[in-house]
């Protein structure tokens, strides 16, 4: 399974906060937004990853990631020209992809809690694609599904006018090998854009979509707006000071999943100026060199 982070547009609603770096690089309590979607690929053991975003924001994430072998990955980067939408990453990403699966996340799409609903979907091998659909007050900035009483979906809209559910769509998908030529096949849309709900469509009609409903024990947070950025630092910032852990702390997940060694872990954080961020991560080194 490969991992695309797509940490592209031009977040102009967001000016002029985005008039200077990108979205996925703006601060969520006490690290950058793409640091959370990383954290769930990696958390899902996926390892070979790829970034894609515009010429001059790609510069940025090569500063916070490298070639990301100091968290045991391994991370390479696409220019996006043009914002010609969320499906062009499987074209872009054809040759990463190779003739394997790959999970798709938005840079700044935000999860947290129990991820079992996107574990399983990795570990699900039959033919298809599985996205999931999640509760949402506001269905019509989302693509949106639309299940029958036995909980089947019956079709995917993209912002609909007039939702017929309050499911959105995530940004988290997790595609077999056939998104790459089911992507190269799309019409742009009247946005002019190649959809991704477009994608989910055409794997609803080969009845190789399957859609998950997330449940209340999960958190997707949205990025869209200044209010939406200090929800999210104030939820995380609430849920890290009260329990002394931090989230989506990319480095403490690649040593506890053991994508590096102790003596990795330990170069890593002495890498670090003194920091906050650095004395956690000491700190986690210590509580498990006293537990072996
Ligand atoms: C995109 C997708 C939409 C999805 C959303 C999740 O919307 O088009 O289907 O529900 O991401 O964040 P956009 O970012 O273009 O508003």
């Amino acid at each position: 399974m490969k991992g695309i982070i797509l940490a592209g547009g031009s977040g102009s609603r967001l000016y002029p906060i985005t008039k200077v770096y990108s979205k996925q690089l703006v601060i969520i309590y006490d690290k950058p937004l793409i640091y959370y979607p990383l954290a769930v690929l990696m958390l899902g053991g996926i390892k070979e990853i790829l970034i894609i975003s515009n010429e001059d924001t790609i510069p940025f994430y090569q500063k916070l990631f490298g070639d990301g072998n100091k968290l045991g990955l391994s991370i390479s980067y696409k220019i996006q020209t043009a914002p010609n939408g969320i499906a062009e990453s499987f074209i872009l990403g054809k040759e990463f992809i190779g003739n394997d699966s790959v999970t798709l996340v938005l840079g700044d799409n935000i999860f947290y809690g129990y991820l079992d609903f996107f574990y399983g979907a990795i570990a699900d091998t039959s033919p298809g694609a599985t996205i999931f659909g999640y509760r949402v007050t506001d269905p019509e900035r989302y693509g949106i599904v639309h299940f029958n009483s036995e909980g089947k979906a019956l079709s995917i809209e993209e912002k609909p006018e007039k939702p017929k559910s309050n499911f959105a769509v995530p940004g988290l998908y997790v595609y077999d090998n056939q998104v790459i030529e089911i992507s190269e096949n799309l019409k742009p849309s009247p946005r002019g854009e190649l959809e991704i709900t477009d994608v989910n469509v055409e794997y609803l009609k080969l009845q190789q979509l399957k859609v998950k409903k997330i449940g209340r024990g999960v958190a997707w947070l949205d990025t869209g707006t200044p209010e939406a950025l200090l929800q999210a630092s104030n939820f995380f910032g609430v849920i890290e000071e009260r329990q002394g852990m931090k989230i989506a702390c990319i480095e403490e997940i690649a040593f506890i999943k053991k994508f590096i060694s102790e003596k990795q872990f330990q170069e890593v954080i002495e890498s670090m100026p003194k920091s906050m961020y650095r004395s956690y991560l000491e700190k986690v080194l210590q509580e498990q060199q006293e537990e072996n």
